[in-house]
């Protein structure tokens, strides 16, 4: 089991790197507009992207998406990950710890990430369906859990919340009944605030209420529309002659709710928690939409891996673009920090629009499009 884990870890960024695994369906944050403002009345150097998450101060509302560890050549990805995030002031996660709560000789393609960044808002992960007992393995007891926050002296713990990648995974873990009760049981025990985080199939508006009620204190919508977990799998499914396992794969490759969209839902189904918009999300202008749509973070997975493969250089190259482009859009609402921004007006339309009013958001929608008197 501890080196198919590790082997596994090592696939996933090969797999990413080398071959397309977005959605065959965008996110449509084209369908999110905001309101242009001919005379914004702030200065492009003045405007200030800091933002309280967790009641820790981050300089860019940006959380560099839990990716990797767990085998040894990754390793250098977490170092530079971790860099720009000490360097930037961002949160950043580290991928399932899973490898070394196997094989705790592991733990320092994790840890790695706690030295480059001292200071930095450090997020542990571990996947929610080994919470409960699978037919491969036991369930993480509570010491394992906590085991994986120390790893990295996490400052939260993210339990991701996969099932699409599960199902579409040939070695996959089926089981799920009991999960919702172990997530409140880990959120009551861990002492870290806990994060529900999907990966790519988003979240709606009454699993947010349930994760609220489950003691969540924040929630990753991780919506379709980026990288797609079932993709990945296919890829790997294909790769070992298991057609089976891969056509589920491909079938599902779109399947889930669109970042925007789950953004709205979940800012509605639980109120008050902060929301972290990661699914496609490719530019400063889609951060500028997600933050107006109520998100406090926008997380990135690929763009920071692909960057992270490359070098320093193409790391720096890429937040410096990205920052330059949230400010830009930020200047033309006529937002100088986030919160003005989060209290932009917002239009939205095409295939954003017709689901949230299907689904009764609508009068949020006007309320977000309000004019400003
Ligand atoms: C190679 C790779 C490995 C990933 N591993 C994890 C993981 O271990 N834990 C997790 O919570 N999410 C994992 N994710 C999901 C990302 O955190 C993120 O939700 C996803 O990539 C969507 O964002 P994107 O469209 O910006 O890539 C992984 C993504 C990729 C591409």
């Amino acid at each position: 089991m501890s080196d198919e884990v590790k082997q596994r870890k090592i696939e996933h960024v090969n797999v990413a790197l080398n071959n397309d695994v977005t959605a065959a369906q965008p996110a449509s944050w084209a369908d999110v507009r905001l309101i242009h403002r001919a005379l914004p009345e702030v200065d492009l150097d003045e405007i200030d992207t800091a933002v309280d998450f967790l009641g820790h101060r981050l300089q860019h509302p940006i959380f560099v998406s839990s990716l990797t560890g767990g085998h040894p050549d990754v390793a250098i990805i977490n170092e530079r990950l971790a860099t720009v995030a000490q360097q930037y002031g961002l949160a950043m996660g580290v991928g399932s710890q899973r490898a070394a709560l196997v094989n705790p000789a592991l733990a320092a393609t994790y840890s790695i990430v706690r030295e480059k960044a001292p200071t930095a808002f450090i997020i542990a992960n571990a996947g929610a369906p080994q919470l409960i007992e699978q037919k491969r393995h036991a369930a993480f007891t509570a010491a394992d859990v906590r085991r994986a926050v120390d790893m990295v002296r996490a400052d939260a713990l993210a339990l991701h919340l996969n099932y699409l990648q599960e199902a579409a995974q040939p070695e996959g873990d089926r089981r799920a009944k009991g999960c919702l009760a172990a997530f409140a049981q880990v959120a009551a025990e861990v002492g870290v605030p806990v994060i529900a985080k999907e990966t790519g199939a988003g979240i709606s508006f009454e699993q947010a209420r349930d994760f609220q009620r489950a003691g969540a204190s924040a929630i990753d919508v991780g919506g379709a529309g980026g990288s797609s977990m079932a993709a990945m799998e296919s890829v790997r499914a294909q790769g070992r002659g298991d057609t089976h396992t891969a056509g589920i794969g491909l079938l599902f490759r779109d399947w889930g709710i669109p970042t925007p969209i789950a953004v709205v839902e979940a800012t509605q189904g639980a109120p008050g928690l902060p929301i972290i918009s990661t699914g496609g999300v490719r530019s400063g202008l889609d951060a500028a939409r997600a933050l107006a749509l109520g998100a406090t973070l926008v997380g990135m997975g690929f763009p920071f891996l692909k960057a992270a493969s490359e070098g320093m250089d193409a790391l720096h190259e890429f937040l410096a673009r990205f920052i330059a482009e949230l400010k830009v859009a930020m200047q033309l609402t006529g937002a100088a920090t986030i919160s003005d921004l989060q209290r932009a007006p917002v239009v939205t339309g095409g295939a954003t629009r017709d689901w949230l009013d299907m689904r009764g958001f609508g009068d949020t929608l006007r309320g977000m499009a309000r004019r400003q008197m």
